[in-house]
């Protein structure tokens, strides 16, 4: 059984964390800690919160005395840090932020567990850190996908920041013997995605009849993995991984922004035939190419055949289904974007789309 602390777990991940967890390990007990920024929200745990074995805690990474506490009154064996600034975008209006959550604050989490797990009372523990293929930076068209050696090169304020963070856990491991792990994974998309990121963006503007912005020529590339398939990346590193290992997740799954678009332009087209997404026309008219953005990397691809050959990973879900179970559960909930919609990220899009 395990006592299990996950960080930033009323976000897009997190919470689809939370529920995978809770449904395949009853047994296990789950902490979140989320400082709920603009990208939390505790309603999205409104289930979880209804089962006895999890407890929610509203509160800061950076709040060293809160995660020690955290860490001895709730016999805490596993942490899963998934609390970040997530946003590109924001990260070039404004890094600050980024450095302090991503590195100050995985830094905090560090000394917590270094200080509990290892001096106080010495156990077994897990420090499980969520990362990102941006730390690898850009590929070229004919470049191999990224493996666990490719070099750290990453190119925005984000990127750096989560790669600076990957470096303070590696070192954890490497001083002071922290029991860490790694992952790596690339582009994410499912439920409870905040509608900044490309997929449900495009999926609300559709709904909202509004342009659907496409940054330059469209055709940078990304590879897409369905929510649920990261998250059994990282069942698998917590329950077999090798300790101080890093591990890339990926789906094998490359796309142009411009083909994802489209594509869900013509799925939602699909359900409302006549138009009725679209001022009566098909989704696709309302793409608009916008101005690119600053330092855009090109291409990421995860060659992820280290998870695969080690620990038996394979993703479940195809892109075909994923992507229209998506967009199905945005048309189901549409009262959660709305709500979503009305706060702070209508005024970051007022300031930077509009
Ligand atoms: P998100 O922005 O949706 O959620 C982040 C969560 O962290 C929010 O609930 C927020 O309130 C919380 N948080 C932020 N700062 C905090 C702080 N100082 N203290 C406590 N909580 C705080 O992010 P996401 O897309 O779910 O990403 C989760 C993690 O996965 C991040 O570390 C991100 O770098 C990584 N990742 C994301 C993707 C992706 O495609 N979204 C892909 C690979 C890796
Ligand atoms: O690769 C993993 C990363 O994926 C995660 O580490 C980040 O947290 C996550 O935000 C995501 O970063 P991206 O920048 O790739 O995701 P985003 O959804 O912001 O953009 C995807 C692509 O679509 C990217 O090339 C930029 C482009 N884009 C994005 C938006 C929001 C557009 O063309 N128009 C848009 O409006």
């Amino acid at each position: 059984m395990k006592n299990i602390l996950v960080t930033g777990g009323a976000g897009f991940i997190g919470t689809n964390f939370v529920y995978y967890w809770l449904n395949k390990y009853p047994q296990d007990r789950i902490v979140v800690l989320d400082a709920l920024t603009y990208a939390g929200n505790r309603g999205n745990l409104s289930a979880a919160e209804k089962n006895p074995k999890f407890k929610f805690v509203h509160g800061n990474i950076l709040d060293q005395p809160l995660v020690e506490s955290l860490l001895t009154d709730h016999k805490i064996d596993t942490l899963v840090h998934f609390a970040a600034e997530s946003h590109v975008d924001r990260s070039i209006h404004g890094p600050d932020e980024f450095i302090n959550t991503n590195i100050v604050g995985t830094h905090t989490l560090l000394k917590a567990a270094k200080k509990i797990w290892l001096d106080e009372n010495p156990r077994p523990h897990r420090f499980h850190h969520i990362s990102t293929d941006e730390v690898y930076g850009s590929l070229k068209s004919d470049d191999p996908p990224f493996t666990e050696n490719t070099p750290y090169a990453p190119n925005s304020p984000y990127a750096a920041s989560k790669a600076a963070s990957d470096h303070l856990v590696r070192a954890y491991h490497e001083t002071y013997g922290l029991q860490t792990t790694i992952s790596n994974c690339s582009n994410n998309y499912g439920p409870y995605q905040f509608p900044e990121k490309l997929i449900p963006l495009v999926i609300i503007n559709i709904l909202n009849k509004k342009p659907l912005p496409v940054y330059g020529d469209g055709k940078q590339i990304r590879d897409w993995l369905h929510v649920d398939d990261h998250n059994l990346g990282v069942d698998l590193i917590l329950n077999k991984g090798k300790i101080g290992a890093t591990y890339n997740i990926g789906g094998n799954n490359e796309w142009t922004n411009i083909d994802i678009v489209k594509t869900i332009c013509n799925l939602i087209h699909e359900r409302y035939p006549n138009g009725t997404s679209a001022h009566g026309n098909h989704p696709q008219t309302l793409i608009t190419h916008v101005k690119d953005r600053l330092g855009h990397d090109r291409r990421y691809a995860i060659n992820a055949e280290m998870i695969s050959s080690a620990l038996g990973y394979s993703p479940t879900e195809s892109f075909e289904t994923g992507i229209r179970k998506t967009i199905e559960w945005f048309l189901d909930n549409e009262d959660w974007w709305r709500r979503i919609m009305d706060g702070s990220y209508r005024s970051w899009i007022a300031v930077n789309y509009d």
